[in-house]
């Protein structure tokens, strides 16, 4: 499987997550319960951006340079983790509702551009076999099996 396939996966898991966590603001005027859906978004948003950043980017710099969408891309990462430092700061329900929608609105975008122009860009500049070991990278990392032949033997 091709990494580019496997992170297009995770975006649409990473989807229903911003509409839960979008329900929960909408609906809750608990604090503890939009903080606890947002602990559980940052948890999963930042462990697809690291694979991003270990995987993905360093592969496509030598092809695009450090500058232009990869330091786009990279700054929104880091804007999205000042988001949840923010939230972690914020003492009422009001201003920590405001704070998550904007960061969803941020991560939603940073997402499109991803899929629209840096996942494109990656498989016009990377070969095939590139993102196939890529992918075999990804699903190490998240110990995901994607061999059948290794699991249903030779019979
Ligand atoms: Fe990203
Ligand atoms: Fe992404």
């Amino acid at each position: 499987m091709k990494l580019t396939d496997a992170l297009l996966g995770e975006h649409g898991v990473l989807y229903a997550l911003f509409e839960h966590v979008s329900h929960v603001v909408a609906t809750s005027n608990e604090i503890g319960e939009v903080r606890s859906a947002v602990s559980v978004l940052e948890k999963l948003l930042l462990s697809h951006a690291r694979l991003e950043e270990d995987l993905l980017f360093p592969n496509l710099e030598p092809r695009l340079g450090p500058m232009g969408p990869l330091a786009v891309m990279r700054a929104e990462h880091r804007e999205i983790d000042q988001f949840f430092e923010t939230a972690k700061q914020s003492e009422d329900i009001g201003s920590l509702k405001k704070v998550v929608g904007d960061l969803l609105d941020v991560a939603h975008d940073h997402f499109q551009k991803e899929e629209m122009a840096l996942f494109a860009m990656a498989r016009q500049v990377l070969d095939e076999a590139t993102l196939s070991r890529l992918g075999d990278e990804w699903a190490a990392s998240r110990k995901v099996k994607v061999d059948s032949q290794g699991c249903m033997g030779a019979a």
